[in-house]
């Protein structure tokens, strides 16, 4: 399939694989690009540019495709090392950078520099249009469906896309509630060139997380994440689960006088144990509602083969017979 985005990152299907946190590492990134996507590495689960620099070198040996890497700018204080990470995208030779959370625009020049194209990641067509007049390349827009974080917003991506699509004039990919064939097509039908995937690549064979977080996905429904973290404007969609209630219970308590230490136990550094050690119960981890349509753990390569045969077929057969001749 020809689309925007796989002329603009050199790839043979338009699906990307979302940066995610402790899922994106090598193995999984390498699998989604060797079977035709963008697979992603998340910068930040690296703990230093050192490390993202090794990880980027086994993603090297494991493909020889084009792969990016997230850098998620956190709306915290005490700021990771942002300059060494993208020195060591730099100089790892990575082509493709997937930017979210706050505005990137600082480290646009030494990206563009080097050649890299960059598809930011926004939850509001205001902040696609802030991302294409800086001089993104791309966007991701991600629906209040999505796993992560929303935004502040609410508004689904039935609305958010060609909502997108009638002002930006970069392509963007549908991001939230991406699952299927019929997803993808979708996403093209309203105005996107292709599809981000998070939640649904979590549950793949070469996702590098405990089982019991692909189970975790497989078991829920489309009514079983919650958003977290609202009253402190950093809204995260996640699974439920006993840490969840018991911030939803503190939220509710404590009103707008909550701080992030109110719910910090819950919250900060359970990403490993969840994701590596299969605590899944430990505390909240992001999950989109598409938790619902994912039955099954493919290997990323029959999940994009499966995506494209299920959008050729609803294009060629479903669509087609709906025209009168
Ligand atoms: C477990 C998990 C961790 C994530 N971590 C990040 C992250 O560190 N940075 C980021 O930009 N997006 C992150 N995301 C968001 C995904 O990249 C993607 O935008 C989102 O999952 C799309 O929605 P979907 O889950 O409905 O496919 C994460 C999503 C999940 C499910």
């Amino acid at each position: 399939m020809k689309t925007r985005i796989t002329d603009m990152f050199g790839i043979r299907y338009p699906i990307i694989q979302g940066g995610m946190h402790h899922v994106g590492y090598a193995e999984l990134a390498a699998a989604v690009s060797n079977a035709g996507g963008l697979g992603i590495i998340t910068g930040l689960t690296q703990p230093s540019a050192k490390d993202l620099a090794n990880e980027i070198s086994r993603c090297k040996n494991l493909t020889d495709k084009p792969f990016g890497v997230n850098l998620t700018f956190l709306p915290i204080v005490k700021q990771p090392d942002y300059p060494a990470y993208v020195q060591a995208i730099i100089d790892g030779g990575v082509k493709i950078v997937e930017t979210a959370g706050n505005n990137p625009q600082q480290y646009l020049p030494a990206l563009k520099d080097a050649g890299i194209k960059i598809i930011h990641k926004c939850t509001s067509v205001r902040h696609a249009l802030k991302a294409q007049s800086i001089g993104c390349d791309a966007a991701s827009i991600d629906g209040f469906e999505c796993g992560g974080h929303p935004g502040e917003d609410d508004i689904p991506n039935f609305i958010l896309l060609p909502r997108a699509a009638d002002e930006l004039s970069i392509p963007f990919v549908a991001s939230g509630g991406m699952a299927d064939g019929r997803s993808l097509v979708a996403a093209l039908a309203l105005g996107a060139d292709g599809i981000n995937m998070g939640t649904r690549f979590i549950a793949t064979k070469e996702a590098p997380v405990h089982d019991n977080v692909k189970q975790a996905i497989l078991a829920a429904t489309e009514l079983d994440t919650r958003l977290i973290m609202r009253p402190l404007r950093n809204t995260e969609r996640v699974l439920n689960n006993t840490a969840v209630e018991k911030i939803l219970d503190t939220e509710k308590k404590l009103g707008s006088a909550i701080s992030f230490e109110d719910i910090a136990n819950e919250v900060a550094g359970v990403y490993p144990r969840v994701m590596q050690g299969g605590e899944v119960d430990k505390g909240a981890w992001s999950c989109g509602m598409v938790a619902g349509l994912i039955h099954d753990i493919p290997s990323a390569q029959e999940l994009i083969e499966r995506i494209m045969d299920q959008a050729n077929s609803i294009i060629k057969k479903r669509l087609q017979k709906f025209l009168y001749d």
